[in-house]
């Protein structure tokens, strides 16, 4: 956040600094009237009327003031005004991912994790609610953070100036793993964005019997559908995505093998089944399956 990329971070930025000076000399200007009244001798009598209606009223009423001004332009930088061509994305928090939502030109929804894929120097809006808990949706280069609550959905608007890497993370406590809940964002030239999105609507593939008996009652591997039993991250473009377990540990074939082994471990009392005793046979079918292919 002390290194704001985009119009939102820069206010929230240029809030952060004023404060900082802002305070920084106030509390110099203290010290020093506090060391005069310790220290000076034979000092005059201090005006009452300054010192009460100036340093009691007028000074504090000026300095808020003006914070409230930079604090309501920040605030507004953050809002989501109706915009046709802003690019729209949902997100989802869950305990403890991230759940994102794109739609193709047809409309069709095409669903991802833990990665979240934008368009450099375009308007976006995130889309944002919760299915469970209360999460917050942070990146702190980019924009304030939002609240994603279940039943609402609270729309947050920023801009990503140039292509790159931003880093993600949930900024409220939402139980045991809330640490171990970020995400990546990614913004693309508009071509390198379509043909991302492109990969992850073709991404769809028949999944091997190991994983269906496995895994497939709660992961989805057709980026169109939703697992079922418990909400868990659609898989379809793993072997694309560049960590897992919502940032738990990087996207290998080895660490592949260890999150769904040991994952228990890695990020207690996250919602997955146990699979410490697999059979081995089957856990190389599974890592086959979803291993990296980027
Ligand atoms: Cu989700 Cu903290």
């Amino acid at each position: 956040m002390l290194d704001p990329a985009g119009p939102s971070a820069d206010e929230i930025n240029f809030l952060w600094l004023l404060m900082l000076w802002g305070a920084a000399a106030i509390s110099l200007l203290i010290f020093a009237l506090a060391g005069y009244a310790a220290f000076a001798r034979n000092r005059p009598q201090a005006p009452t009327g300054l010192m009460l209606w100036g340093g009691g009223i007028v000074f504090p009423v000026a300095a808020l003031s003006i914070l409230l001004f930079y604090a309501m332009r920040a605030g507004d930088a953050l809002v989501a005004r109706p915009d046709a061509t802003a690019f729209q994305v949902d997100v989802i928090g869950h305990q403890w991912w991230w759940e994102v939502v794109y739609r193709d030109s047809g409309g069709r929804q095409l669903i991802s994790a833990n990665e979240i894929h934008i368009p450099a120097g375009r308007r976006v809006h995130f889309n944002i609610r919760s299915g469970d808990v209360i999460h917050s949706f942070w990146i702190p280069r980019l924009a304030g953070k939002m609240d994603a609550v279940p039943g609402i959905t609270n729309i947050l608007s920023l801009v990503a100036p140039t292509p790159g890497a931003y880093r993600g993370v949930c900024a409220e406590f939402c139980g045991a793993q809330h640490a171990r809940m970020s995400f990546d964002v990614y913004a693309h030239d508009e071509a390198a964005l379509a043909a991302r999105l492109e990969r992850l609507a073709e991404a769809a593939r028949q999944p091997p019997a190991a994983f269906t008996q496995h895994c497939a009652q709660c992961h989805a591997v057709d980026p169109g559908a939703r697992g079922g039993r418990i909400a868990a991250p659609n898989l379809a473009d793993l072997p694309m995505r560049r960590r897992l377990g919502a940032g738990a540990l990087p996207n290998t074939s080895e660490s592949l093998r260890e999150w769904i082994t040991n994952h228990q471990a890695l990020k207690p009392g996250n919602r997955m089944d146990v699979f410490a005793d697999i059979d081995p046979a089957h856990l190389d079918e599974i890592v086959g399956f979803l291993e990296p292919r980027r």
